[in-house]
């Protein structure tokens, strides 16, 4: 996967603890990497070992971990990193869900070996959204903070509800998106 995630946990925990604390989780994490950047392609595996090492840092679940993660990603990094795509994005939650798939396709076209995830949005007849992620990089737990980072940054009340994941053994990861 490109550095996208994997830049973004470097980012959140170099400016929350520190360097010295980052090169620390990185090592327990077994990455030899110097440093990551957007657009170079690091391991899945390399992902899933430093969200491991950041959660025993922190004492937090992995999931509680990748919510915080994706909730800060949104303002820290994808609309700084990314700023002319989260501009054509949309200007509301809602709006950079559906758009979602298509900001995705743009973002990684052209870009040998990027396979971005899918996502299957369906907005119920009450305005909720129901958003289906489709990855065999098991990283819900992160679109769920993402939605929560899109609510912080749009300034809009959203809830996330967790309606089905693979990690319970669930064909697919649903979550229920809810404007308050
Ligand atoms: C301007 C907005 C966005 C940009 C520029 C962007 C860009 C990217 C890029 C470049 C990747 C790496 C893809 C690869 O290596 O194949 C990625 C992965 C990912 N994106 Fe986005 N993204 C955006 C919005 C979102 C939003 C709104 C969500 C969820 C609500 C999301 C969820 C994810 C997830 C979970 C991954 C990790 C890969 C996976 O799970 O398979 N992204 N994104």
């Amino acid at each position: 996967m490109k550095g996208f995630i994997n830049m973004g946990i470097q980012d959140m925990i170099s400016n929350r603890f520190g360097l010295e604390t980052w090169e620390e989780i990185k090592s327990h994490a077994g990455c030899d990497e110097p440093f990551f950047a957007a657009s170079l392609e690091y391991s899945d595996e390399s992902t899933r070992a430093l969200i491991g090492s950041v959660a025993k840092f922190a004492s937090l679940s992995e999931k509680e971990i990748m919510i915080q993660f994706g909730s800060y990603l949104v303002s820290a990094v994808m609309a700084k990193t990314y700023a002319h795509y989260f501009v054509l994005a949309g200007n509301s939650v809602r709006e950079v869900l559906t758009n979602i798939n298509r900001i995705h396709q743009e973002v990684t076209r052209g870009v040998p070996g990027a396979r971005p995830p899918n996502f299957t949005v369906e907005t119920l007849a009450d305005g909720r959204i129901l958003l289906t992620y489709d990855s065999p990089r098991g990283l819900c737990a992160v679109v769920h903070g993402l939605v929560l980072g899109l609510g912080k940054y749009f300034n809009e009340q959203v809830q996330v509800k967790e309606i089905a994941c693979t990690s319970n053994g669930d064909d697919d990861c649903v979550m229920e998106v809810s404007f308050l």
